[in-house]
């Protein structure tokens, strides 16, 4: 998926081809989704919601814990173009933002951890009009994104990389290379090729 050059924005998860009824509506999801659905003990009604209402395509073995804030613009854009993609196995813990606007893909047995920030639109700061574009993130199979880390638009994560804590990720991140710091630079190597399966537990009240 490329970057796109979008309308300016007027404000958060605003739909600049939407109008009227067809806004409040999709302002209606947004709340219910991130002000509601995503607090509910239960992973099977959130996921349900993900599944049908947002089309998030949402793998077997994965799940998205509480208080998971989805940034979108519309479910129809959303599933239209496929925005929001977790493969199988993969984990996004406590109070993550997935900022599906631009497109985000998650591979599998991917560890997002609590409080971590994937964003994947801005603003063009010279533009007279501020528009916004988007530039779609990719993070691989087997990478592990650490708590309270940032991931910038336009950013792919390779497979098995690690991104350490705190970290703010601006650009690419090759395979197995552990990465940490604002902005984040190598700090190391995995020392293997991960083949593993990330537990598929989905512990009430979690
Ligand atoms: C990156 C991480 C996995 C450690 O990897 P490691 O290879 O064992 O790294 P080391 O501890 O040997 O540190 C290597 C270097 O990276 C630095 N480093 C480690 N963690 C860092 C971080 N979060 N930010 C910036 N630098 C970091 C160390 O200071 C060290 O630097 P130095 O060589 O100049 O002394 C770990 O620090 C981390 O961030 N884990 C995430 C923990 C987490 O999010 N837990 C919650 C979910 S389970």
């Amino acid at each position: 998926m490329a970057s796109a050059i979008d309308a300016p924005s007027t404000g958060a998860g605003a739909d600049t081809e939407a109008g009227g009824t067809k806004l409040f509506v999709i302002r209606l999801i947004n709340y219910l989704t991130n002000h509601g659905v995503n607090h509910l003990p239960s992973y099977r009604l959130r996921h349900g919601w993900y599944r049908t209402v947002l089309g998030v395509k949402l793998g077997p073995g994965s799940g998205i814990h509480l208080n998971c804030y989805v940034w979108f613009t519309g479910p129809g854009r959303m599933r239209r173009e496929g925005l929001l993609t977790i493969g199988n196995h993969s984990r996004i813990n406590r109070n993550c933002c997935l900022d599906a606007r631009g497109g985000l893909t998650i591979g599998d047995n991917v560890s997002i951890s609590p409080d971590v920030v994937i964003l994947t639109m801005e603003h063009l700061k010279d533009d007279p009009g501020f528009a916004t574009v988007t530039r779609p993130v990719r993070i691989d199979d087997h990478a592990w994104i650490g708590m309270r880390a940032m991931v910038m638009p336009g950013v792919t994560i390779g497979r098995g990389a690690i991104v350490a804590a705190g970290a703010v990720v601006t650009r690419d991140v090759s395979p197995g290379t552990i990465v940490g710091g604002v902005p984040a630079r190598p700090i190391g190597q995995r020392g293997l090729d991960p083949g593993y399966t990330l537990a598929d537990s989905f512990p009430l009240l979690e």
